[in-house]
């Protein structure tokens, strides 16, 4: 097989961002708005890659110039994975990657991540001894690992949350770097989530973060580990079907990410709309500023918070969380 076509899904954190870069752990579930990417082994030594919605045309580097030279913001985590892939698993050919989906639809839910995900799992199925239809030649957790390391030499620092959220699927128990990866197998997830309109940059914020801690290290380790106490009585609302506690404990957990400053007056309005609507409980996820805001209510309330949300200026948007994580698509 030369070509494959793979899916990965977006993400969203329901606690702990931002705690999990220092240590302590956060849940992230997977949402059904997929990147698709097409990997072709060709045999002239090249990268090539096509990824039109982002303005990226016939993007073409000699493999052994991987990673010089000037990279567009679009080619730039594609290539750097290709890099790490094959810095580990030398291959002898050149890759030729297409855009399926729109690169820019994931709205927020991270697709520079499953763009990674995506390259790191085709070169996989492409290059390796596979041993059946399902079998990769890497396992997820080393598929993983060659993620993760692409997003700390890209960004410098980060969880890798997102990645193991794009890999594994459903939603999971995460502890920074991968240490614990543990899903947690639940039933139903109704999530409420809305739209800033507008994607935020993860980096400016991790940076932002990170100069807080070197002023007031005290103060934010306080508010790091509040976070992550929030985290075992969260797992089990959420494995209980407790949507009232599980909300409440969002709230909690907005405290503690407006006091590090990633909130923002967009998505304070949002949360705060969806709260007055009857919402149990809301919280922006990720990285803050932009991206999304999530809530639980009770069935009676989900509509009246869905319209509070687009009444304070977000998007209510229906999509599946709890869902597949990286597949090949048929
Ligand atoms: C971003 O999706 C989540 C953060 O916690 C960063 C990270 O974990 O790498 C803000």
């Amino acid at each position: 097989m030369k070509k494959i076509t793979v899916s990965a899904p977006g993400k969203l954190e329901l606690y702990g961002e931002h705690a999990v870069v220092y240590g302590r752990p956060c849940i992230v579930t997977s949402v059904n708005q997929r990147l698709k990417l097409t990997v072709e082994l060709i045999k002239e030594p090249i990268f090539e890659f096509n990824a039109p919605d982002i303005n990226i045309k016939d993007y073409i580097k000699p493999m052994n110039k991987l990673g010089l030279g000037d990279i567009p913001k679009g080619a730039k985590h594609v290539e750097t994975a290709l890099l790490n892939f094959i810095k580990k698993y030398p291959i002898n050919s050149g890759v030729k990657v297409t855009s399926k989906s729109k690169l820019n639809s994931l709205l927020g839910f991270g697709s520079s991540s499953a763009s990674v995900v995506c390259i790191i799992k085709a070169l996989s199925e492409l290059t390796g001894k596979k041993l059946s239809n399902k079998r990769s030649f890497l396992s997820d957790k080393a598929i993983f690992d060659i993620a993760y390391k692409t997003l700390l030499d890209i960004q410098g620092r980060g969880s890798g949350v997102d990645m193991a959220a794009v890999i594994f699927g459903g939603t999971i128990y995460f502890v920074t770097g991968g240490k614990t990866i543990k899903p947690l197998n639940l039933k139903s997830l109704p999530l409420i989530i809305g739209y800033t309109g507008f994607k935020a940059a993860t980096a400016p914020l991790l940076n932002q973060v990170a100069l807080k801690i070197k002023r007031y290290p005290k103060v934010i380790d306080t508010i790091f580990t509040g976070i992550g106490q929030l985290l075992p009585q969260a797992q089990k609302a959420l494995s209980k079907e407790d949507w009232q506690t599980a909300g409440e404990l969002m709230n909690f957990n907005q405290g503690y990410l407006s006091s590090l400053g990633v909130s923002s007056a967009k998505l304070d309005s949002m949360i705060n709309a969806a709260r007055d609507a009857g919402a149990y409980g809301a919280k922006l996820s990720g990285a803050g500023v932009g991206d999304c805001m999530i809530a639980f209510a009770p069935p009676n309330k989900v509509s009246a918070v869905k319209k509070a949300i687009e009444k304070a200026g977000g998007k209510a948007i229906n999509i599946k969380s709890n869902v597949e994580g990286v597949r090949i698509e048929l």
